[in-house]
């Protein structure tokens, strides 16, 4: 009789298990159907190998959290439902090449502050997608030992802000406020700073910490005295440093301009940011100083060149383009007749003005000419900022 009812019990133990397990199958299949990632069809498996918690999540911390975060610019891409959910506009931006925005083409020049994914990035985000976006290879949180530890923190992507990421800033100036008006169009505000000099100084860094990142698209800054460019930010890399040796000369009661692309955020905001600027501890015996090539054209095709007359390395090089433009191209000539070229931008996103900062100094010999040739839908102008500094230590 005992027998029998523990057997019993046992067997319809079973048949409960069993058909709760049906019924937790079913579910996910349910879950399966409603959950199946946009655009994709019911035969899709789960069939990457690419993983968030591996690869989707460096990807997204190296080119998209800087602006897809929180109080960033547009709406965070940090959490894995948050990601999961805009797969499939991810799959649609990132091989359109919209996103990130970074207009340089590969192949022309080397650039310290790119930001663009490589072809192997672009390929796991697709294949991420395609695959129905795992999260990881299916770590379970199972709280046997201790019900009241804490849970795992699930992995995101983390942007990393809000501390300067060249150390303290020998001299910090706080700029004035602006006001940008909810929903305002994009727009570019000047300041100028007082930085309070007594004596001449040479800079090496500059950094910039936007007061509020969802409105600020990019910052230039020039000397007002001497014209020159002495750095930039934008929401990927938030400064400008130059190679060891090198300077900026900063006379004593000079100024600083700042320009300010803003955007506009859902609410009204006054943004208000800091410049820290580096000074050079020892005499340095290079300076650094702006070639800048203009031209004006009444056709679609707008150019500018400059002939070197001496030997000189390129640092950066910053176009300044209307709306219209299409693409551009610089190149150097050189005395022995090969011609570089040393960018090649197209498809340029009006919204994200950027320098290009090359990753080594790009040595140009005496007599070459350097030239900007831009495509534009409509007549204009164009302007280009050369960074050179006469020589370079080698380290
Ligand atoms: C410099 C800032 C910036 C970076 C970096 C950036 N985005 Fe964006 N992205 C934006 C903004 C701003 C928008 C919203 C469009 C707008 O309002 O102009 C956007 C829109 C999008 C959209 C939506 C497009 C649509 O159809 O609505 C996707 C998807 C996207 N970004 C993915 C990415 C991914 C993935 C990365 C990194 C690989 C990335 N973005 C990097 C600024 C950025």
């Amino acid at each position: 009789m005992n027998h029998k009812d523990t057997k019993g019990t046992k067997a319809s133990r079973d048949l409960v298990a069993s058909i709760s397990r049906c019924f937790f199958a079913a579910c996910l299949c349910a879950l399966c159907v409603f959950v199946v990632p946009n655009g994709s069809s019911a035969h899709e498996t789960l069939t990457t190998t690419v993983l968030f918690d591996r690869e989707i999540v460096r990807i997204l911390n190296k080119h998209c959290v800087m602006c897809h975060v929180e109080n960033g610019p547009s709406f965070p891409l940090s959490t894995y439902e948050q990601t999961w959910l805009q797969g499939r506009k991810v799959r649609a931006e990132v091989i359109a090449r919209h996103m990130p925005p970074w207009a340089a083409v590969p192949g022309y020049g080397q650039f310290a502050n790119e930001n663009n994914l490589t072809l192997r990035e672009t390929q796991f985000m697709v294949s991420w997608v395609e695959g129905l976006g795992p999260r990881n290879a299916g770590t379970v949180f199972l709280n046997v030992q201790d019900s009241g530890a804490p849970r795992p923190r699930p992995v995101q992507a983390q942007a990393d802000f809000g501390h300067w990421q060249l150390g303290e800033p020998s001299l910090l100036r706080e700029l004035p406020a602006n006001t940008i008006e909810a929903q305002a169009a994009n727009d570019i505000k000047r300041t100028v700073i007082d930085l309070g000099l007594t004596a001449e100084r040479r800079v090496r860094a500059l950094e910039y910490m936007p007061g509020d990142r969802r409105v600020v698209r990019a910052a230039f800054f020039t000397v007002q005295e001497t014209g020159q460019w002495i750095g930039s930010w934008t929401p990927w890399y938030g400064f400008s440093s130059l190679p060891e040796g090198a300077a900026y000369r900063l006379p004593a009661g000079s100024h600083v301009v700042a320009e300010i692309h803003y955007r506009g955020a859902k609410e009204r905001v006054v943004e208000r940011g800091r410049l820290g600027l580096f000074f050079a501890d020892k005499p340095v015996p290079n300076t650094v100083s702006s070639l800048v090539l203009e031209g004006k054209s009444d056709s679609q095709k707008l150019r500018a060149e400059s002939r070197l007359a001496a030997d000189a390395y390129a640092l950066a090089l910053r176009p300044e383009i209307g709306a219209g433009v299409k693409s551009v191209e610089v190149s150097a000539r050189k005395p022995d007749g090969g011609t570089e070229i040393l960018l090649f931008a197209k498809d340029i996103p009006v919204d994200w003005p950027t320098p290009y900062v090359f990753k080594a100094p790009v040595l140009l010999r005496r007599g070459t000419v350097l030239s900007v040739t831009a495509y534009s839908a409509q007549p204009g102008r164009i302007r280009l900022t050369v960074t050179t500094a006469s020589s370079i230590s080698n380290h």
